[in-house]
């Protein structure tokens, strides 16, 4: 995922100019290359944060909605490659999604995260849960 807004993006490479060691600052709107888009909104001191995820992608035949996102990340909260995981807890489906993740930041200055992440769907009993979790 990369940072959505090319203004901040401006700034942060300016930023960056004056202080070259650049940091990473989850807060803000981030989009991956599918167009999915993510918001952090709020941070607190202790690295919880939470925000909505609103995926370009769904195999859920509801409309697709933004989703509440609740996560944590390791402290400080401005520090380079920092990990951290977050869970989406889907508006439009029964489904979860868990992430973890690092922010990097590239060679050309931009903030880069880079995630993994593991869809539970709700399945009908135990006999069925071998093809919950994809
Ligand atoms: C993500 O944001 C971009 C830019 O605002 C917008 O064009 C796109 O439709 C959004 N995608 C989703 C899934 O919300
Ligand atoms: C969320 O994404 C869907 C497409 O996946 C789009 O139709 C909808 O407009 C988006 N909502 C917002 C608030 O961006």
């Amino acid at each position: 995922m990369v940072r959505a807004t090319p203004f901040l993006l401006v700034l942060f490479l300016a930023l960056g100019l004056t202080f070259p060691h650049l940091q990473c600052i989850l807060g803000g709107t981030w989009q991956n290359n599918l167009g999915s888009n993510m918001t952090i909104t709020t941070m607190d001191e202790n690295g919880d944060f939470f925000g909505t995820y609103n995926t370009s992608v769904s195999a859920s035949q509801q409309k697709v909605l933004p989703s509440l996102m609740l996560g944590s990340q390791r402290l400080p909260i401005k520090e380079k490659d920092i990990t951290f995981g977050f869970t989406v807890h889907w508006t439009f489906s029964d489904s979860i999604s868990v992430f973890t993740g690092q922010c990097f930041v590239d060679e050309e200055g931009k903030e880069v995260l880079k995630t993994m992440w593991l869809l539970r769907s709700r399945v009908e009993g135990i006999k069925n849960d071998w093809k919950a979790t994809t």
